[in-house]
């Protein structure tokens, strides 16, 4: 178990209780998202959290494991399925890196605010790819912190500092991406962009639709 898993395990209840901060951004992607998945397809997401967006996209998709590095996370979103009668998602403990789901079956990839945590985005890159059918959409959403000014690296500081000793736990890493440089990433393995938007808008939570080739 990571240092990041243990701090994703100790904020996941609080984490759940949240509520979603730009609502209509996110009903907005959960729409266009919807658009892309087979109703009897297979898809796969990334870093899912607590679940909560892999549930409310269960009755447009076939079969959905959601994935997340922290147990307490899946747990969460297993309670929560329950609760709700839910019976096609499932929930796996595993990175976003995690080679299990490299079999060419799943229709799409889902990754929500998770690629600038990754410290090695071109490896779940690699992987997301191999478990994608041709044809198959990679859908994500990304903060893309590299776009705005040099304070933003200094705010996230001093937000790491406090999370460290507000949770006693070190703080996950955080990638300071530019748009630009995040799609070409995408491409470079093996995908067409179909579809982009920020949402919302500032700082850019960059919004992205590939296609694997
Ligand atoms: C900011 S939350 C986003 C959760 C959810 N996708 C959403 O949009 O609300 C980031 C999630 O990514 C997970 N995570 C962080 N690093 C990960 C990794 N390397 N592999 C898989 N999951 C990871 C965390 O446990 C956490 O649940």
């Amino acid at each position: 178990m990571t240092t990041s898993t243990h701090f994703w395990d100790k904020i996941a209840r609080k984490y759940a209780a949240q509520p979603i901060k730009d609502p209509t951004s996110y009903e907005h992607t959960l729409g266009r998202t919807r658009s892309y998945l087979p109703e009897t397809g297979k898809v796969l997401e990334l870093g899912a959290g607590t679940g909560s967006t892999a549930l409310l996209l269960a009755r447009s998709a076939g079969q959905i494991t959601a994935t997340d590095v922290s147990p307490e996370m899946m747990l969460i979103g297993r309670e929560n399925a329950t609760a709700q009668g839910i019976e096609n998602v499932n929930f796996i403990s595993a990175a976003a890196d995690d080679g299990r789901f490299s079999d060419g079956s799943h229709d799409a990839v889902l990754a929500f605010n998770l690629l600038h945590l990754l410290r090695d985005l071109d490896g779940t890159l690699t992987r997301v790819n191999a478990a994608l059918k041709p044809g198959g959409y990679f859908i994500s959403k990304s903060p893309c912190l590299g776009e705005k000014g040099w304070y933003l690296p200094l705010m996230v500081a001093v937000v790491r500092v406090f999370m460290a000793v507000r949770y006693w736990r070190a703080p996950p890493f955080v990638r300071f991406m530019k748009i630009r440089d995040l799609e070409a990433r995408i491409e470079a393995h093996g995908f067409d962009i179909v579809e982009t938007g920020n949402f919302p808008a500032d700082p850019p939570n960059r919004y992205i639709v590939a296609r694997k080739r």
